[in-house]
């Protein structure tokens, strides 16, 4: 029997649904076989933090924008937050996507019956950026004790075809704190982000995230790589975070992402419009996004993005 090897771009999109990343051999009806080797997938990245209003949900949809500019990818953003704020920023509005996370959790409560998350993928405003909506009802699928539940998300995804939208990477938002909605993201992602800012509790919170983790690397998702700590809402003109920072760097070195990012207006505007950082052209919007232009380079680097 003729044998090929197939690259990513020439499997069939009906066999890239349901294996990736894998090598296995494969024959069609006609008798022609194939030897399918290490298909594609998104890369998969949770953006978490243990505290609120640290910069989370600013942090993902940003740097969505900033790989698909900078990679010339689409980007999905998958709000695991009942609060649904990335979705919000990304302009869609509540009832607007016609699947939301909520339906893809409920698709994946029994192992064997899901659908994958792609039919709940929905345009944004956003140029270069998909979004699975989240909404209030996801706070019901929080699910305590039963192990199999944290990897509803992650069964999501590996039975989702991306081809169709071109997703080139996945960027997770998350609510605060602890919980099983955290744990799907951490089990689902191929790597995680801390978020920190600049302050004594965020920079506990970061030890608190980064130990989470740990512990999800440790015990259900051997592979996930922990990427650090980015430091959010930076003034220059404060004593305090200049110390902060400094603690931060003595207690986890190479792990935090240098630079910080520095406090600016411009962020609040763009949040007040549902528009990208990047569309508010003053001195401080600039500064936002150079900072955080770096920051997508270092985790364009770290999902081995091809730059466009
Ligand atoms: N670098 C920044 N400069 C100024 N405001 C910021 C910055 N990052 C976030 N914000 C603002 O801080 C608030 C909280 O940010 P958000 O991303 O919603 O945090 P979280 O998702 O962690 O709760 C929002 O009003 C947001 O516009
Ligand atoms: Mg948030």
């Amino acid at each position: 029997m003729k044998r090929s090897i197939l690259r990513s771009s020439q499997i069939p999109r009906w066999l890239a649904v349901s294996r990736y990343n894998c090598s296995y051999d494969h024959t069609d009806r006609q008798g022609r076989g194939w030897t399918v080797l290490a298909i594609d997938r998104p890369k998969r990245v949770a953006v978490v933090a243990r505290k609120g209003g640290v910069g989370k949900t600013t942090t993902t949809v940003q740097l969505a924008i900033a790989l698909s500019i900078i990679y010339g990818i689409n980007t999905l953003v998958v709000d695991n937050d009942p609060q649904g704020n990335a979705t919000a920023r990304l302009g869609v509005g509540e009832g607007q996507a016609p699947y939301t996370l909520n339906d893809v959790y409920s698709w994946t409560t029994a192992v064997g019956q899901t659908a994958g998350l792609s039919a709940a993928i929905h345009p944004t405003t956003w140029p270069g950026v998909f979004v699975v909506a989240g909404e209030e009802a996801v706070k019901f699928r929080e699910t305590e004790g039963e192990e199999l539940a944290d990897y509803r998300l992650q069964i999501a995804y590996e039975r989702s075809d991306f081809t169709s939208h071109s997703i080139g990477a996945i960027l997770m938002d998350t609510q605060p704190g602890t919980g099983g909605l955290l744990r799907n993201a951490m089990i689902g992602a191929d790597a995680v982000l801390v978020v920190s800012d600049s302050e004594p509790d965020g920079l506990l919170g970061a030890h608190k995230a980064l130990e989470a983790a740990e512990s999800i690397k440790a015990r259900q998702n051997p592979g996930l790589q922990i990427l650090g700590v980015l430091v959010n809402h930076y003034d220059s003109t404060m004593g305090e975070h200049e110390r902060c920072v400094a603690d931060l760097i003595a207690a986890h070195g190479e792990r935090i992402w240098l630079p910080v990012v520095p406090r600016r207006a411009a962020v609040a505007t763009a949040r007040g419009i549902a528009r990208p950082v990047q569309e508010i052209r003053t001195n401080g919007g600039r500064a936002y996004v150079r900072a955080m232009n770096e920051h997508a380079r270092r985790l364009g680097r770290a999902l081995e993005l091809q730059e466009s």
